[in-house]
C-alpha cells in the first residue's frame, strides 16, 4: 500500500511514524513535510492548502491512501475532491468538518441532540458581545465562530480582558471571516481531556484519552497556544469515565451527524472538560490533536491502517483496538515569539544526545541542504519530546531530562507537564482545577 500524508507538524510526523510499522505499508510519501519527517521518508513541497496539487500528486503516484492531518485541508474539502477523484482518503466531508470549522454549527448541534456542553450564546456585532459578556459574568470565555489556527478562544477574568478580546476576534482583519461572529461560553471549572474516536459514518471506536496544556505558561498562564504538551492517558480518564463519554458524547455526535445526512469518518476529536457534573464539551475537532497524536499513537499496538480502512469501509462496528500498558508524556520546545509571531532559522542542536527509545517529532524544522545539513526552527511549535514509561512520573522525568538536552535559541517550554494528575473524585468534588 503506497501512503500520503499531509501535513508539516509533529502530529504528521507521529503519523508517519506509526504507518512506518505497518506490515500494510510499501511506501510513504509526505506532503510538504518537515525536517523531520524529510529524514524519514520522501517529502515533495506541495503545500498542504494545494487541494489541486494534492489531487495531482495522488493521482501521479498511485496512491492507495491519503491521511489528512491539518483541519484547514479538511475543512477546504479535500476529501470530497479526492473521492470525485475516485482517490481514497482518510477523514470527514467539507460538510462534516463543521464539526470543528464551525463553532456555531457544532453547539446547534449539539443543542439539537442534547449532547453536553456549556451554556452559550451567539453575537454578530461587539455590541452583542457586550451584553451577553454582563449577562454571562465574569469569568467568561470568547472564540470566534471559524478556524483561528488555535488561537480563537480566549479565557477572559475581567471585563478589560473581554474588550480586548473582542476586538481581537472581532476587529478588522484579526481572524477575517473567522471572527465575524463569536461564541460567549460560560466558564466552566474542571480538568481538561481530549479524546479521539474513530468513526465510520454509523459507529464509534473511541481511544485512549490525553491530557493537553494549552496556555503557554507554567501554571497555565499567557496566551492560549495549539497545545504546550502533555501525557497519555491520564489516571483520571478512568474506564467509567471514557464510558460515559463514549456513551453521552461520542456516539450521539456521531449519530446526530448520520441523522442529519453528514455522516462523519474520521478523527472525531472531542475537547471536553470534566467538570463536578460530568464530562462537557468545549469543542470538536475534525482530525487527530496536536500534541496529543505525539502522545497517543506511540501507545497504539494496533495497526493504524487497519483501522483507518475499516472506517472508510464503514466495519467499525466489532472492531477492538490493543494499547501498550505504558504513559506518554510530551514536551513540546518552542520558539520565541510563539504563538504571536515565532522567530525562525536558529539552528537546533543536541538531537544526537536524547536516550535511545525516546521520540523527537520534529514540527517547525527544517533541514537546511548542505555538506552537514544541519537542522534549523521553521515555525512555532518546533519540537516535541516524547517519553515512554510505565509510570507518569518516569515518563515525565525522562521527557524532561532529554528536553533540557536538545537546544536552539530561546527555546521555551512548559516545567509543570503532567505534575499532578487528578484523581476523578477529586475533580468531581471540585477539589482541583490542574
Ligand atoms: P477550544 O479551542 O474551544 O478548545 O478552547 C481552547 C482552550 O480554552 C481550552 O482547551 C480550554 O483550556 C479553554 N476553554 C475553552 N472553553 C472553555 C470554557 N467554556 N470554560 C473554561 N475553559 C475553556
Ligand atoms: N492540541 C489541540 C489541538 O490539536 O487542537
Amino acid at each position: 500500500m503506497r501512503v500520503l500524508v499531509i501535513g508539516s507538524g509533529g502530529r504528521e510526523h507521529a503519523l508517519v511514524w506509526k504507518l512506518r510499522s505497518s506490515p500494510e505499508v510499501t511506501s510513504i510519501l509526505a506532503a510538504p513535510g518537515n525536517g523531520g519527517i524529510s529524514a524519514a521518508v520522501p517529502t515533495v513541497p506541495v503545500a498542504a492548502d494545494d487541494i489541486d496539487g494534492l489531487v495531482r500528486l495522488a493521482s501521479e503516484n498511485r496512491i492507495d491512501l491519503t491521511i489528512v492531518g491539518p483541519e484547514d485541508t479538511l475543512a477546504a474539502g479535500i476529501v470530497d475532491r479526492f473521492h470525485d477523484a475516485g482517490l481514497r482518503i482518510f477523514g470527514p466531508t467539507r460538510a462534516a468538518a463543521r464539526i470543528e470549522s464551525s463553532k456555531l454549527w457544532a453547539r446547534d448541534l449539539m443543542q439539537r441532540h442534547g449532547i453536553p456542553t456549556d451554556r452559550w450564546a451567539s453575537a454578530s456585532t461587539p455590541n452583542e458581545a457586550r451584553s451577553l459578556v454582563r449577562e454571562f459574568g465574569i469569568p467568561v470565555v470568547l472564540k470566534a465562530d471559524g478556524l483561528a489556527r488555535g488561537r480563537g478562544a480566549v479565557v477572559c477574568s475581567s471585563l478589560e480582558d473581554t474588550e480586548v478580546a473582542i476586538n481581537e476576534l472581532m476587529g478588522e482583519g484579526a481572524h477575517g471571516p473567522a471572527g465575524h461572529r463569536i461564541v460567549v461560553e460560560e466558564y466552566l471549572e474542571g480538568t481538561e481531556l481530549s479524546v479521539f474516536a474513530l468513526a465510520d459514518g454509523q459507529h464509534v471506536l473511541p481511544l485512549i484519552g490525553a491530557r493537553d496544556y494549552k496556555p503557554l505558561l507554567d501554571g497555565d498562564r499567557g496566551p492560549n497556544t495549539g497545545g504546550m504538551g502533555g501525557y497519555a492517558p491520564p489516571a483520571y480518564a478512568t474506564p467509567a469515565l471514557m464510558d460515559e463519554v463514549r456513551r453521552t458524547i461520542l456516539e450521539p455526535t456521531v449519530r446526530a451527524l448520520a441523522a442529519e445526512g453528514v455522516p462523519y469518518v474520521g478523527v472525531l476529536y472531542a475537547g471536553l472538560m470534566i467538570t463536578r457534573d460530568g464530562p462537557r464539551v468545549l469543542e470538536f475537532n475534525c482530525r487527530w490533536g496536536d500534541p496529543e497524536a505525539e502522545l497517543v499513537l506511540p501507545l497504539l499496538k494496533s495497526d493504524l491502517v487497519d483501522l483507518m480502512d475499516a472506517c472508510i469501509d464503514g466495519r467499525l462496528d466489532g472492531m477492538t483496538v490493543e494499547w501498550e500498558d505504558d504513559v506518554t508524556c510530551g514536551v513540546v520546545l518552542a520558539a520565541p515569539g510563539y504563538p504571536a509571531t515565532p522567530s525562525k532559522g536558529s539552528q537546533i542542536d543536541g538531537l544526537d544526545r536524547t536516550d535511545p527509545g525516546l521520540l523527537v517529532f520534529h514540527g517547525g524544522t527544517r533541514r537546511v541542504e548542505g555538506p552537514d545539513t544541519p537542522i534549523v526552527t521553521n515555525g512555532g511549535r518546533v519540537l516535541t519530546v516524547v517519553a515512554r514509561a510505565s509510570t507518569l512520573p518516569e515518563a515525565r522525568a525522562s521527557a524532561y531530562a532529554n528536553a533540557t538536552r536538545v537546544h536552539f535559541e530561546g527555546v521555551r517550554y512548559r516545567h509543570d507537564l503532567g505534575e499532578i494528575d487528578p484523581s476523578l473524585q477529586q475533580i468531581r468534588a471540585g477539589v482541583m482545577r490542574a
